[in-house]
């Protein structure tokens, strides 16, 4: 039996998730969402999906749909995951789990109560070149890794539209693109918990929308006109272990070059994610840095999608546990709104105290 999804939001990112169903023989797009009709009525022709709604109440009340994923504004990501919960339908949820940590409380209290699948979209977990270098961190190549360093900088790509305002998005580049970053790192590095977090924002150079003849990622609704967020943010992130991880992040920058990268550092070895993928150790006295030969060497977009949605079908039959559940989301909401936090306070916050 294939399983019946609703897609909640047909904007962007929405093509990502209804590409992925459609290759997978498991699933059948039943149902599109969308607050404006006429682009949920535009992706259900694309992709042949039965049912076309205005409002994700009554998708949710169509007993057909099994399964949903939430590709909405992150001001509607909580109150659509637990209505969903609650209505008996398995969840995926792109990131930010949510906007603060209070709602990511209410979503696992939901999963909880209903013990129906979440999973959070971190789709870099699911990338090919991630479970490449877990499986070195799994069989101790790294040995105990006690820093990372992430960097996710674009010197122009404030979306616009919702968000860049605070109010629907919760946020900046931080909540935005340093969730990946921050939640690839933590993951890798076997999800320590967090002791505290120091942060800096800045909002000093606006969307720069006046920048000519240079292209960038867009909202489906852009405007350029509100920009309540901040342009970059760096961070400080110090888990009970003893390790800590360093992030930096922009929608903005007078820098060269848009630039990522991520990297792990053990005592055994290292490992860079992005750019490419790279391992380094020493033997014999020596230091080597191998290069794994592999399709996969970097983030692979249309790739990872398909890996996540693979596995979000797998694990709502019950053949997978999910490798991204609402837990996780919660402590990633914890890790971003305490950096948001100690950038207003000046000074560093202390979390999960008991
Ligand atoms: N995983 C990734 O790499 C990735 C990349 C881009 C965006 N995202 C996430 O996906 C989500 C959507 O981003 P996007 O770029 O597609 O934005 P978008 O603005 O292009 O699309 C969002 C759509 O949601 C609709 N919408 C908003 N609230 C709604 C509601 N209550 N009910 C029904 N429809 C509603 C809007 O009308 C719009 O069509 C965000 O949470 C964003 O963080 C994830």
């Amino acid at each position: 039996m294939t399983v019946k999804i609703g897609v909640i939001g047909a904007g962007s990112i929405s093509d990502s998730h209804l590409q992925s169903y459609s290759k997978n023989a498991e699933a059948e797009i039943y149902a599109i969402c969308d607050l404006n009709e006429q682009r949920a009525q535009e992706k259900a022709k694309i992709y042949q999906a039965t049912k076309v709604y205005r409002s994700y109440q009554d998708l949710l009340q169509d007993e057909n749909v099994e399964a949903v994923s939430i590709c909405t504004w992150n001001n509607s990501h909580a109150e659509i995951a637990i209505a969903a919960l609650d209505a008996g339908k398995h969840v995926l949820v792109e990131k930010p789990l949510c906007k603060t940590v209070t709602e990511a409380l209410q979503v696992e209290e939901a999963v909880n109560r209903n013990q129906k699948v979440l999973q959070v979209g971190f789709v870099r977990r699911y990338a090919t070149n991630t479970q490449i270098i877990k499986q070195f961190v799994d069989s101790n190549d790294l040995g105990d890794i006690y820093y990372a360093k992430a960097t996710c900088l674009r010197r122009l790509g404030n979306p616009g539209g919702w968000f860049a305002d605070k109010e629907r998005s919760g946020g900046g580049p931080l909540i935005d693109l340093g969730v990946h970053i921050i939640d690839v790192c933590w993951y890798l590095m076997g999800k320590p918990k967090v002791a505290s977090v120091s942060g800096n924002t800045y909002a000093r150079l606006g969307n720069r929308s006046n920048v000519k003849h240079l292209s960038f990622y867009k909202a489906a609704d852009y405007d350029p006109d509100k920009n309540t967020v901040e342009d970059l943010a760096n961070a400080i992130i110090r888990f009970e272990n003893g390790a800590s991880l360093m992030v930096d992040v922009s929608f903005t920058l007078h820098a060269k070059e848009d630039r990522i990268s991520v990297n792990l550092y053990g005592d055994k070895g290292g490992a860079e994610l992005e750019p490419a993928l790279h391992l380094i150790t020493e033997k014999n006295d020596i230091i080597l840095n191998a290069t794994p030969q592999t399709d996969s060497a970097s983030f692979d977009f249309v790739q990872a999608f398909q890996n996540e949605i693979n596995h979000f079908i797998a694990s709502v039959k019950g053949e997978k546990e999910t490798l991204s559940p609402v837990q996780d989301g919660v402590e990633i909401m914890k890790i971003l709104c305490g950096i948001y936090e100690s950038s207003e306070k000046g000074k560093e916050i202390q979390l999960n105290i008991d």
